[in-house]
């Protein structure tokens, strides 16, 4: 039996997963893992080697064939791909603009699904991604879908990429968070869903502190319940 405890995050693009993520994990000691960086990977490494996004058996190949390494630093996650630093290159709007189409892949997502699962094993950790609740980690300990208004989303993502010195124009970005949207949430596999029994936090009018606050406060709780229960399936037996 699984002895790692889990919490999964997800949501549509820029609901403030990732900036949640991390902090929630940094407050409760946890691992982070980042699913949409591994997605994002994969996209940049396709573009640049001329890949067609289109052909799965490309894809899964390039996967197989691919190292990964994510690490942790400061409020940061690095991420190298086949050694090379990649940090900043998969965040771009080209990128960002085809990974939709790479993860829409059944063949890709499942060999994701076991990577993904692979580097969660290790510690307690909190898993942000579009599926993580629903497919990856259905039996995770707590489950969080966070939205916000397509406005808050696009200004969160263009206050982001302004500050890295990307240019790019709010009804652009708008345009391209809302068609990856329906690609994530229309896909056959794994679509992104909140799972039935996911806490769903709107956070278009919240800080990111107050959004971690009821993460980690809804985390407690659950912990403080299973405590109670155990000892009070301890005193019957006694
Ligand atoms: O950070 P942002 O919300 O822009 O997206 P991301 O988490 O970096 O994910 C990028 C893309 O990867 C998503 O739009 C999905 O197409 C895909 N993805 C997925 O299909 N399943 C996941 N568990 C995570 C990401």
């Amino acid at each position: 039996m699984r002895k790692n405890r889990i919490i999964a995050i997800d949501g549509p693009a820029g609901s403030g997963k990732s900036t949640t993520a991390k902090q929630v994990a940094k407050r409760l000691g946890f691992t982070y893992l980042d699913t949409g960086a591994l997605y994002r990977a994969l996209t940049l490494l396709a573009l640049k080697n001329g890949i067609d996004i289109e052909s799965e058996g490309e894809l899964v190949n390039l996967l197989q064939q691919s190292k990964f390494q994510l690490q942790s630093q400061g409020d940061d996650i690095r991420i190298w791909i086949n050694g090379e630093e990649a940090t900043e290159a998969i965040r771009s709007p080209e990128v960002s603009r085809a990974v939709s189409m790479v993860a829409r892949h059944p063949a890709v997502r499942r060999e994701m699904v076991q990577l993904q699962r692979r580097l969660a094993s290790q510690a307690d950790v909190v898993v942000e991604g579009r599926d993580i609740g629903t497919v990856v980690f259905p039996e995770a300990d707590l489950k969080i879908f966070l939205t916000a208004s397509l406005e808050a989303r696009a200004q969160r993502r263009l206050k982001e990429l302004h500050e890295k010195g990307v240019e790019i124009a709010l009804h652009e970005l708008k345009r391209d968070i809302e068609r990856r949207d329906a690609i994530d949430s229309q896909r056959e596999t794994a679509p992104l869903k909140k799972a039935e029994d996911a806490i769903v936090i709107d956070t278009t009018e919240l800080t990111i502190d107050e959004q971690v606050d009821k993460i980690v406060q809804a985390f407690r709780a659950l912990a403080e319940q299973r405590r109670k229960s155990s000892d009070a399936s301890g005193v019957k037996n006694t």
